[in-house]
């Protein structure tokens, strides 16, 4: 099948155009609280939200572990991977299991369990194997729970979103090499709006993009050190932006009360 490629119009809303508080409107989020990962050494590169547990888990390198943190950024809890060859994103999938996705293009995507008192998992390939050609790796995963597919980000060469199928069937999405950022490097899907959120790490960048690919909803630029990983609570009220080498930043539309 013929992959889709879209062209991009850039069409940036002005900053201040939607009313404050709105959730998912990147320009109504305020950064409330920026955290360090004490336990990370380096590098924290992939965050999801379980809606289940009000929790976010945290894939790191170098411990190889997935962490799990409470919105403020406390540690909750850690389990260890083994097998991976750089898992860079990570996404929750429904229950205790979480997709994870490995940088080097020929990995795939391993959904593991990590169920209260699982202490280790292991690379097992046993979502799907994909092999898509590139110069550079996959940076991150999304779930979409309504049609059960994977939506991945390659990092650049070409900066793109692949759609991934759980029988392995993938095809391009969107190719971004035109909306005008160094490189992607995390990825969320939002079912309420039909929306992606990508991030760009050289770029310090978050871009709202609608599905038919023909606009940028928002640009929105943030600080951090390495930006790699985003995630949203469900309301999209609350926005976690992890960083390499090793921090957490929270953001909120509705005020910062019980963040601290
Ligand atoms: C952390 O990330 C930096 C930059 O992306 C990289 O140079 C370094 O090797 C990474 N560290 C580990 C342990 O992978």
């Amino acid at each position: 099948m013929a992959a889709a490629v879209c062209a991009l119009a850039v069409a940036l809303l002005p900053s201040g155009a939607s009313a404050s508080g709105a959730a998912w409107d990147l320009n109504a989020f305020d950064l409330c609280k920026q955290v360090g990962l004490p336990y990370v050494d380096d590098n924290a590169s992939g965050a999801t939200y379980n809606s289940d547990t009000g929790s976010l888990w945290v894939v790191t390198r170098s411990p190889n572990h997935l962490v799990e943190l409470s919105q403020r950024g406390e540690f909750l809890r850690k389990v260890s991977w083994h097998g991976f060859d750089d898992p860079e994103g990570v996404a929750w999938v429904g229950g205790h299991y979480l997709a994870v996705v490995e940088e080097p293009t020929h990995g795939g995507i391993t959904v593991v369990n990590v169920a209260p008192g699982v202490a280790d998992v292991y690379q097992g390939r046993t979502a799907v194997g994909i092999e898509v050609w590139s110069n550079a790796g996959l940076e991150g995963i999304a779930y979409n729970h309504q049609k059960g597919v994977y939506y991945v980000v390659q990092e650049k060469g070409p900066k793109r979103v692949v759609e991934v199928h759980k029988s392995g069937y993938h095809k391009e999405l969107f190719n971004l090499e035109s909306v005008g950022v160094g490189d992607l490097s995390g990825i969320y899907y939002s079912s309420s709006i039909d929306n992606l959120f990508i991030l760009s790490q050289e770029s310090r960048s978050v871009i709202r993009l609608a599905m038919d690919g023909n606009s940028v909803q928002q640009r929105w630029d943030i600080g951090g050190d390495r930006p790699e990983g985003i995630a949203f609570t469900p309301d999209g009220q609350k926005m976690f932006i992890v960083s390499e080498p090793r921090s957490m930043s929270v953001y909120s539309t509705n005020g910062c009360d019980g963040i601290y």
